[in-house]
Formats: C-alpha cells, sequence, structure tokens
C-alpha cells in the first residue's frame, strides 16, 4: 500500500520566529514608514481607499521614472536590445497603474464628498512622479513644473530632465546614427518644449517600416514606444472617466476647469511619425 504523504507539521516552528536582532520583512521594506504615511484626515470610510490608491500609483510611478531613465541610457550609448526589456517592464506598470482606476471607481459622488474639504487644494496635478514621466517621454512645458519651484529636491531632477533629452529624441538620435536622414531641425530643436510632427521623420520612419527585416531593432523599439503611449492615453482616458463619475463638470482641487483640462490633455501625441507612418504603409 502506498504511504500517503505526512504534512509537516513541525514547518511553521522551523521557520525563524526571532526577530529581535535580526532584519525583518518589515524592517527590510521600512513598513513602519510605508503604512505610517497613510494618514486620513477625516473619519470617511473610503478616505483609506482613496489615499491607497493615490500612494500605490506614486509607487508605480517612481518604478517607471527609474526603468525609462535606465533604457534611456542605454539609447543614448547605443544600444537597443537591452532597453526593451526595461520598457516592457514600464508598459506591465502602466497596465497596474490603469487598473487601479477600477479599485477606486467603486468610490461614489457621495463617498467622495465626505472627505473632499480635508485635501483643499492638493490635486495630482502637483504629482512631481507623474510630471517626470511626461518630461521623460516628451510632454514638455516649463509651466508644469512650477508647483515644485519651492521643491529644489523635485524641481531641480525636473527642470534637468526638461532640458535633456526625451527618450523619443534620443531613439532619433539613434536612426540619424544608424545612417537614417533625421533632419538638423528636428537634432537640434528646442528640449522643453514637446516634439512636433515632422515630414523628415515620417520619412525615416517609412525606410524602417518597409523594410522591418533590416532594421529589426529600431523597428522593435518602435512598437515599444507605441506601446507606452497607448498605456499612457488608456491611463489619461480611465482618469477623466473616474473624474466625470465623481465629480462631474466641477472645477479640480488643482484650479483647473477640472474634465474639460483633461479631456484636452487627450488630445497629446507623444510619437506623431509612429502612428502617422501606419497611414503611408
Ligand atoms: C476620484 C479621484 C480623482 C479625482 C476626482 C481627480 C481629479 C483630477 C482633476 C480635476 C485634475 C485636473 C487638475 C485639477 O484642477 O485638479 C486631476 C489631475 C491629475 N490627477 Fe487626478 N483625480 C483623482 C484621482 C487621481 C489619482 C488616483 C491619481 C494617481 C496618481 C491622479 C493623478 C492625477 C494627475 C497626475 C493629474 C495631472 C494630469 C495632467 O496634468 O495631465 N488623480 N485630477
Amino acid at each position: 500500500m502506498a504511504s500517503s504523504p505526512v504534512p509537516d507539521r513541525d514547518a511553521p516552528e522551523r521557520a525563524r520566529l526571532d526577530f529581535t536582532r535580526r532584519l525583518s520583512y518589515g524592517d527590510y521594506l521600512h513598513l513602519d514608514a510605508l503604512l505610517g504615511a497613510h494618514q486620513p484626515v477625516t473619519d470617511a470610510h473610503d478616505e483609506h481607499l482613496f489615499i491607497t490608491v493615490h500612494h500605490v500609483s506614486e509607487l508605480w510611478l517612481s518604478l517607471v521614472v527609474r526603468e525609462l531613465r535606465a533604457a534611456m541610457e542605454q539609447l543614448a550609448a547605443g544600444i537597443t536590445d537591452a532597453p526593451l526589456k526595461g520598457l516592457t517592464r514600464v508598459v506591465r506598470a502602466q497596465e497596474q497603474l490603469t487598473a487601479a482606476w477600477e479599485v477606486l471607481k467603486t468610490m461614489t459622488p457621495a463617498d467622495y464628498l465626505q472627505f473632499r474639504w480635508a485635501f483643499g487644494e492638493a490635486s495630482g496635478f502637483q504629482s512631481a512622479g507623474y510630471r517626470m514621466v511626461e518630461v521623460l517621454l516628451g510632454n514638455r512645458n516649463p509651466t508644469f513644473l512650477k508647483p515644485h519651484a519651492h521643491r529644489p529636491d523635485l524641481y531641480g531632477p525636473l527642470d534637468a530632465a526638461l532640458h535633456a533629452p526625451s527618450v523619443y529624441d534620443l531613439t532619433l538620435r539613434l536612426l540619424a546614427r544608424r545612417g537614417l536622414p533625421i533632419p538638423a531641425e528636428v537634432l537640434e530643436r528646442d528640449l522643453t518644449r514637446p516634439h512636433e510632427a515632422h515630414a523628415g521623420v515620417l520619412e525615416a520612419w517609412l525606410t524602417v517600416y518597409r523594410d522591418p527585416e533590416r532594421y529589426w531593432d529600431l523597428y522593435e523599439l518602435a512598437e515599444k514606444l507605441l506601446d507606452v503611449e497607448d498605456n499612457f492615453r488608456a491611463w489619461r482616458f480611465n482618469h477623466l472617466t473616474t473624474v466625470e463619475r465623481t465629480i462631474g463638470l466641477k472645477r479640480g482641487s488643482g484650479g483647473t476647469s477640472g474634465a474639460g483640462y483633461l479631456r484636452r490633455a487627450l488630445e497629446v501625441v507623444l510619437f506623431p511619425e509612429l502612428w502617422e507612418v501606419r497611414t503611408h504603409l
């Protein structure tokens, strides 16, 4: 008769149980600081959800910034395969950011109004993490940096990134290094403003897209960048929908028109030629 497996009843006892002198899970992750940062101002049940979704989003944004920066360093060094890994991670993190709206959407306007007064004029508009993602991706406007002028630790890196090439600038420089004719005015553009669609850049991408085998790494990179922009749009659209369900057409806590402002932001195009190239194939 086959003996049945005996459950290991001692397993929990064999686990390390004394952390007087050892680094524990909570110590390593600084969970006291992380969870201690969760400080609702009211007794409203949903303020906890509201803070959690913002905290989680900021953590993902910080990861996105880190991965984008690493990918950009590789692109600047002329490497095309390694950035794909980092950009794929960005794409997956964006999916998590967008999924968070589904949890937040369980909050009704009445739930929200119970604690809305508590955060005054604070708004995601002032998220330094989000602005850094935008600047790195190329959506640039010095005005958006102003809420951080009083915080040199936040403003300094944002301003430095604003004056440095975006992920798309670096990609276009890479194309130029490969002998594709990227116009000089594009390579020497004012970096503090968004890249504007250029027929010469479209021509260069058409060369890549018409011969993927020859330019496989650039082709893959372009499609990965398109994934990033696609997901960025999805996040924006879900934010707008969440805002409309929660506050309707009221002004935003940050002072903008609210849904109207966010709807206009949906028109931003980060990598215009990558979208346009499809029309011409
Ligand atoms: C019910 C929840 C939310 C409402 C009602 C809301 C509302 C708004 C509004 C009206 C704006 C426009 C700026 C203003 O005047 O305030 C805005 C901007 C923004 N919000 Fe939210 N938001 C919510 C949740 C979130 C969450 C969870 C995040 C995650 C980080 C977030 C991130 C942002 C960002 C980054 C902006 C700036 C967008 C841009 O400038 O393009 N929001 N929000």
